[in-house]
């Protein structure tokens, strides 16, 4: 019990001392008692509780998780929602075909009826948000083994979500924060009937490609709208025509006044991942096992895809949301490698843990405490780096191959299947599972699948221990002389799953052997019997990893009350950054202004890279007469994204990004290259956030596409 009152004195201790702007991903409900007042100072004008309240609307009733990993924000009182091109990706590529291609040329619903419903994709709501630290400590009071306290904690965590189970619409969590020190009970209100409104061509939603992806001076109008619809009074429904457009409890008010350098900024959104109290021992495995392998396996599958979507443009089609996000993270881990070593955060952290070693050491209490944290955390990530290695080839390798993924799906579907009682809901599941498939199928390329999978197999072959590998792969020299073409070809030649008929046949009525007996599906069976056999090694260095963590965390807590306040990492959690508009020296004798306009835009056309900067020919009318209308800065040119030193992560993408009196000015979409290790540790220097311009925004829902009748529905204020 006791510890329960040091720990939560130490939080609410350390978020009344200083606090600086930029670095930090705050929780909204201890806004008041963290960098309010220095928010304040930087020239906010609303009051905490107009942000965040959570008894009544707040600003934070506008903000919503966008599909799975993304954030979106409420621009209209008829459930209008803005969020990012590179979020919105995935429906407006489902929505594609080589006769509607709106990835190339965007797409606009000239009124209601014309907006495309998405299955798949829903936007929450944050209901609630209750600190249930204490129960949990309670629950746990007393128990010394990991593996009981994780049983404790899920126990509880059942218990307390029971309730919310089966109420529809609704999603309750329990998210831990500061490594399992403290537990939020988080509610969430579920819409899923969203349409599809706008989308630009990918030549400006997505202009720059991969070549400016993560890198500032940057030109991309990265947006794309969709509609939120609710049942007749208001509340979550499945897709249905009669349901109505959602009347949101607040929704942003837009300003067209722009941006100068040292405005405020601020951002809410659900930032997904950071590791900013990560140790020395981690650093060293994150770049050299987790970024090293999934740069290099990533590499060989997006080589080959990019060959075959430049020759065929149903390919290109198909595997466009595919390869974007594989590419994402492949380049990010790049970056990260480059930052992490020239910006020698290994060499501060170890700095770090001496000083927390020294404080530690200083005191016979503490030594009880927190003695044994980062002797926990270095054992563990010592001893677990081959099986890190080994999952993200499972994972990446394996995985990778579609074929293999395919078995992957209906697998884990029928397995879900077999565990329920309930017939129409066997059904219901059933149908869901074909759905898949079906999308699987409608953005299949054999050909590009049989290739990749060759290359990854080989790979996987020379790079892990003949242990690990899937038990069929000794068919490879029992069977094929050790060609492992010719082996993967037979795969090919008799799985069902690359073959639609074959499958939606076996689907109608689902038997074991047949399964069982699918070389594809053995190959993933093999991996998961595989990781099952090692989770008795496996599963005690991780509790070892997580007591150390929860353990250093802890400590590092004590240690900074009254000194220094800690945010908690990124969680999926809604959080909010504040600092200002800034510019930045990337490099010796380099300036990198604040702000972009459409003039760069033109500057990087290129004939001869048509697939990352072409330029539509509308725009560059709209350019020659410039016509802007009131979009326009002060001297007359059209902006297009501009920096600010907000905190953001992946999940923040779409965020609003809001001026002193809370009006929306842009969408944050990206990082920047010099600060890839930002997840890791902030650098103020050097890291920035790139945002959308909301000028650009509109003018391209406006002037470009003609859509005015969506500028119209907004709450625009000079
Ligand atoms: N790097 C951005 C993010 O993770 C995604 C940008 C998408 N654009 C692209 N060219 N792939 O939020």
């Amino acid at each position: 019990m006791k510890k329960i009152i040091t720990l939560t004195l130490a939080i609410i201790i350390s978020f009344n001392t200083a606090v600086r702007a930029d670095e930090g991903m705050w929780l909204l409900p201890l806004l008041q008692k963290i960098g309010f007042p220095e928010m304040q100072k930087l020239g906010i004008r609303l009051t905490a509780k107009q942000i965040y309240d959570i008894n009544n609307s707040s600003l934070k009733d506008a903000i919503v998780i966008f599909g799975g990993g993304c954030t979106g924000e409420l621009v209209s009182a008829e459930g209008l929602i803005l969020t990012n091109h590179h979020c919105g990706y995935g429906s407006i590529q489902k929505h594609s075909s080589v006769e509607h291609d709106y990835l190339k040329d965007g797409f606009w619903a000239m009124s209601r009826s014309d907006e495309l419903p998405t299955p798949d994709l829903a936007v929450y709501f944050l209901e609630s948000f209750e600190d249930v630290t204490d129960s949990i400590n309670l629950a746990v009071a007393g128990i010394d083994s990991e593996t009981e306290r994780q049983t404790a904690i899920r126990k509880k965590i059942t218990e307390m979500t029971a309730k919310y189970q089966g109420l529809k619409g609704m999603r309750a969590t329990v998210s831990s924060f500061y490594a399992g020190n403290v537990f939020y009970l988080i509610v969430y209100k579920i819409y899923s009937d969203v349409r599809m409104v706008g989308a630009p061509p990918s030549s400006i939603g997505k202009y720059g490609g991969d070549t400016d992806n993560w890198v500032w001076p940057r030109h991309t109008g990265d947006f794309s709208m969709f509609r939120v619809y609710a049942d007749r009074d208001g509340n979550p429904a499945e897709y249905s025509p009669d349901n109505v457009p959602y009347k949101p409890k607040q929704h942003l008010k837009i300003s067209l006044k722009g941006v100068q350098k040292n405005d405020f900024t601020m951002i809410m959104g659900f930032p997904g991942r950071t590791q900013r109290y990560m140790t020395s021992w981690e650093i060293d495995e994150r770049i050299n096992t987790s970024n090293a392998n999934r740069i290099h396996i990533r590499g060989i599958r997006l080589d080959l895809m990019k060959e075959d979507m430049e020759a065929d443009r149903k390919v290109r089609i198909q595997y466009s949301s595919k390869h974007a996000g594989i590419s994402n993270y492949w380049k990010n881990s790049i970056g990260m490698n480059k930052a992490l070593k020239r910006l020698k955060i290994y060499d501060k952290r170890q700095q770090e843990e001496s000083n927390f070693t020294a404080w530690v050491n200083a005191n016979e209490n503490r030594k009880e405490k927190y003695g044994e944290a980062l002797k926990l955390i270095e054992n563990a990530v010592t001893n677990r780096t081959e099986y890190q290695k080994l999952t993200l080839y499972y994972n990446e390798a394996i995985l990778g191959s579609e074929i293999i993924e395919n078995a992957f799906t209906v697998n884990s579907y029928l397995d879900a299947i077999k565990q329920v009682e309930d017939g129409e809901q066997k059904a219901q599941m059933l149908d869901e599972l074909k759905e898949q498939v079906e999308s699987f199928f409608k953005d299949y390329n054999k050909p590009t699948d049989v290739k990749i999978t060759k290359a990854l197999f080989k790979d996987f072959i020379e790079n892990v221990n003949a242990e690990y590998y899937p038990e069929c792969f000794a068919q490879i020299d029992s069977l094929y002389n050790g060609d492992i073409n010719k082996f993967t070809d037979n795969i090919f030649a008799t799985s069902m799953f690359c073959n639609k008929e074959k499958l939606d046949a076996y689907l109608e009525n689902p038997d074991d052997e047949t399964l069982e007996t699918d070389l594809a599906s053995q190959i993933y069976l093999s991996v998961m019997k595989k990781s099952r056999v090692l989770r008795p090694v496996t599963q005690p260095i991780s509790e070892q990893y997580n007591k150390g963590r929860r353990l250093y965390e802890s400590g590092l807590l004590e240690m900074n009350a009254g000194k220094k306040a800690m945010y908690p990492d990124a969680n999926s959690t809604m959080r909010l950054t504040y600092g200002t508009v800034q510019d930045y020296y990337p490099a010796d004798a380099v300036h990198y202004d604040y702000i972009t306009t459409i003039d760069g835009v033109m500057q990087k056309e290129d004939p001869e890279n048509l697939f990352e900067f072409e330029v539509p020919q509308r725009l560059k009318d709209l350019y020659k007469a410039k016509d802007y209308g009131r979009y326009a800065m002060k001297n007359g040119n059209l902006p297009v994204a501009f920096l600010s030193t907000n905190d953001i992560t992946g999940g923040n993408s779409g965020s609003p990004v809001l001026n002193a009196k809370g009006e929306l000015i842009g969408l944050a979409f990206d990082g920047n290259w010099e600060a890839m290790s930002g997840d890791i540790c902030f650098e103020p220097e050097l890291q920035r956030c790139i945002n959308v311009d909301i000028r650009y925004v509109l003018f391209i829902i406006d002037k470009y596409a003609g859509a005015k009748h969506l500028v119209d529905e907004m709450t625009i204020v000079k």
